[in-house]
């Protein structure tokens, strides 16, 4: 048995699968199917200050290779999480990243600050990449500038570890990266979704109600890996990676590129065991090549 433990950020993992935020809601479905303890960690649903209905229906489309989603971050509210689900999650061993979004900078500061010494809480996972909201989400991402000032707002409000989940919606990814490192971040997962759209030709109109959706699946995962590879070149912070992961193979993709560890999310859909499957997987992939930690491939096609 190869070690797969792995640290991001200061948190401890026992190994370097995380369910991906927005694909598992708060675990409770995931939970019904295996025990969430075999996940290195689990990053709920974007989390707002208030709770949000999301977008209008159809906000699902199936497309080649991916999917189109535009919830619209709809979630209970952070004091919802915080009575509920989050005492639901403590129940399990692995580690609880909360994502949270917002629409302001005060608001990702008040969620932030809301969870400070929640117990069992690993760290936050500030979403500043949802393409699915009129205000706030990805336009905190794709501007390194008010990247940093969100990143510095949280920062402020919290001593847990803070993870920015980057948006591939740029021209240049290693802009942002840098500068929500120095503003405080402990590290980068990245990327959330490619904005994107489908017609339904029936109706000669956009099948989404929100007409744009964010894509996700093995489509995106090329472009996912070039963009871990970019930030691992140019910036010191660890990296979390995910777009497109289905397999141990694709994981370790991304851990050579320079990701520590990774999210999978779409997977999960088509194969509700792929998070178990997978840990298994790369269990079996590491001794096959005798590789004793996974911690020794981190950058290895450098
Ligand atoms: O629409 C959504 O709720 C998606 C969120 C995200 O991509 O971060």
């Amino acid at each position: 048995m190869a070690n797969l433990q792995v640290s991001v950020a200061g948190i401890e993992l026992k190994n370097p699968l995380i369910t991906a935020s927005g694909t598992c809601g708060y675990g409770r479905e995931l939970a019904e199917l295996f025990d969430l303890s075999l996940l290195g960690g689990i990053s709920v649903k974007g989390t707002t200050l208030q709770p949000r209905a999301g977008n209008p229906t159809p906000r699902i489309a199936e497309t080649a290779s991916g999917m189109l989603n535009s919830v619209g971050l709809q979630n209970p509210g952070i004091d919802r999480v915080i009575a509920t689900e989050i005492p639901f999650l403590r129940r399990f061993n692995t580690a609880i990243i909360i994502n949270i979004a917002g629409h302001s900078v005060e608001d990702y500061r008040a969620v932030a600050a809301r969870l400070e010494g929640e117990a069992g809480v690993a760290g936050i996972e500030v979403n500043i990449s949802c393409p699915n909201v009129s205000g706030g989400g990805m336009a905190f991402g794709v501007d390194p500038a008010v990247a940093a000032e969100v990143i510095s707002a949280v920062r402020g409000a919290t001593r847990l570890p803070l993870i920015a989940k980057l948006s591939p919606n740029v021209t240049d990814i290693v802009a942002i990266a840098a500068a929500v490192k120095e503003a405080g971040c402990d590290a980068v997962s990245l990327i959330n979704t490619l904005h994107g759209m489908v017609i339904d030709v029936e109706k000669r109109a956009p099948l989404l109600a929100n007409k744009f959706g964010g894509l996700s699946g093995p489509a995106v995962k090329p472009i996912a890996l070039r963009m871990v590879w970019q930030v691992y070149e140019a910036v010191d912070i660890p990296i979390i990676g995910l777009g497109g992961i289905s397999s141990a193979e694709d994981a370790i993709e991304f851990i050579m590129a320079g990701a520590s560890a990774f999210q999978i999310g779409s997977a999960s859909f088509h194969d509700p065991q792929a998070a178990p499957r997978i840990i298994e997987q790369l269990d079996d992939w590491l001794d096959a090549h005798g590789v004793s930690a996974i911690g020794e491939l981190v950058g290895a096609a450098h």
